[in-house]
């Protein structure tokens, strides 16, 4: 049995998105999305893939709940698709689209899963995009729109609400840098994206206290711990900003009401200050019942004085996951620890895992990375509760290969393998290795 055993209610999930697995991305009155625009747009995609097919989900949910309940998991997490809900993002509805995910969640309540549901994970519908997207302030009203209807509907059954998926990847990845879609390369634009879609977030939590509905709600936020190269002033200086600008400047305004100073004064410095009603933290401070956290990797920083923000990132020595990731599994304890200590409020991990470059040999995958990985994360949030963490669940990004973003079908995250000719699906030796934590409740330490 088990050595370190977690609480009893401790929630066992995986995680997935939309765009990632489900494919279908025009069937059934499906509206377009951003991420349908981006990938159909040829050199922004490795190898110009796409999401069109991706895992087939859409038509393949049943075996894939199937599989799940085979992993033996408690919950999973998933995404919908806002433009298969509302085509153009508000206004007239898709009942097929709202259908489909009601029979995905009735499959799931049949095996005694429990669904959490993420309610923005990139997606947005092209329509609203073309309205100005998330530097249009009404793209919030439009979000707690769509979210109301999501609640009205599912939320009896429901249990578990993300409203946005990792805020920071969307603003900056897609509106600074142009990595993701929308492909936009506008910093102030990134900042005033990232306050409206914390809006959003602030109106959709209202939305659902006003509903009266009895399960949780919270956001999920992408962390990862800083350390500072050196202890020179200069790099801790550096350290402390990159904490606030990646980690805090989306989890600040929501318990504290304001914006990490340190940050808004580079703003100011730049001229990317952007002014907004004070009232604006009233709603975005709404109280949530959790924070999720996704946790890859961790942070060196250097002093740097050709960047803006005066970092630079410097590889750390221990091993690399395929996306260049460091493993870094203490990482996750101290970032728990701290979030906990600044924040005290009920965390789940809604991601965690690695892509590794998987082969299938006589119809098997031998992962053994990947159970590394995950083993010595899971022993961390173990360690993380054990010290006073109040940890309430753990999702493994992911339940299965899928379309990794910029990086196409190239990067395997999952727990199932998939072959994207047959669309056949294998359980990797490291779901067989998280079956037995879910049965034993814990891991050996
Ligand atoms: C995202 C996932 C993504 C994963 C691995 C997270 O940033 O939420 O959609 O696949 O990291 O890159």
């Amino acid at each position: 049995m088990a050595k370190l055993v977690f609480p009893k209610e401790f929630l066992w999930g995986a995680a997935t998105a939309s765009y990632q697995i489900e494919g279908a991305w025009n069937e059934d009155g499906k509206g377009e999305s951003i991420w349908d625009r981006f990938a159909h747009t040829p050199g922004t995609i490795y190898e110009n893939q796409n999401g069109d097919i991706a895992c087939d989900h859409y038509h393949r949910y049943e075996e894939d709940v199937e599989l799940m309940a085979e992993i033996g998991l408690k919950a999973y997490r998933f995404s919908i698709s806002w433009p298969r809900i509302f085509p153009e993002g508000r206004g007239k509805l898709n009942p097929k689209g709202v259908y489909f995910y009601e029979k995905l969640i009735d499959k799931l309540l049949e095996k005694n899963i429990k669904p959490a549901i993420t309610l923005y994970h990139w997606d947005l519908p092209q329509a609203l995009e073309d309205k100005g997207g998330w530097l249009n302030r009404d793209t919030a009203k439009y979000f707690s729109e769509y979210a109301n209807f999501m609640f009205y509907k599912f939320g009896d059954v429901v249990p578990i609400w993300i409203t946005l998926n990792e805020p920071f990847v969307s603003a900056f990845l897609g509106y600074a840098w142009g990595w993701h879609a929308p492909g936009k390369k506008d910093m102030k634009g990134a900042f005033v994206a990232g306050h409206n879609m914390l809006l959003a977030h602030g109106l959709a939590v209202q939305a659902y206290r006003d509903g009266g509905y009895k399960g949780n709600i919270g956001i999920t936020i992408n962390v990862a711990t800083v350390y500072p190269e050196t202890n020179s002033e200069e790099d801790l200086k550096a350290a402390e900003k990159q904490d606030a600008f990646g980690n805090r400047w989306f989890i600040d305004p929501i318990f504290k009401r304001k914006y990490p100073e340190i940050i808004w004064r580079i703003l100011e410095e730049n001229n990317w200050s952007f002014v907004f009603p004070a009232s604006d933290f009233d709603i975005i401070s709404s109280p949530i019942d959790f924070m999720g956290i996704n946790y890859y990797t961790r942070n060196i920083v250097a002093y740097d004085k050709n960047s803006h923000l005066g970092v630079k990132r410097v590889e750390g020595p221990n091993e690399h996951t395929d996306m260049g990731w460091e493993v870094y599994p203490d990482g996750l304890y101290d970032i728990l620890i701290q979030l906990y200590r600044d924040y005290k409020i009920p965390i789940y991990i809604t991601e965690n895992g690695a892509a590794y470059n998987d082969t299938v040999e006589d119809g098997r995958i031998r992962d053994i990375n990947r159970i590394n990985y995950l083993k010595e994360h899971i022993k961390r949030a173990y360690f993380a509760i054990r010290d006073g963490v109040d940890l309430r669940g753990y999702f493994v990004w992911s339940l299965m290969d899928n379309f990794e973003w910029a990086h196409g079908y190239s990067k395997r995250f999952g727990i199932i393998y998939v072959d994207y000719n047959t669309q056949k699906r294998i359980l990797k030796d490291s779901a067989y290795f998280y079956k037995k934590i879910i049965e034993e409740n814990g891991v050996d330490g």
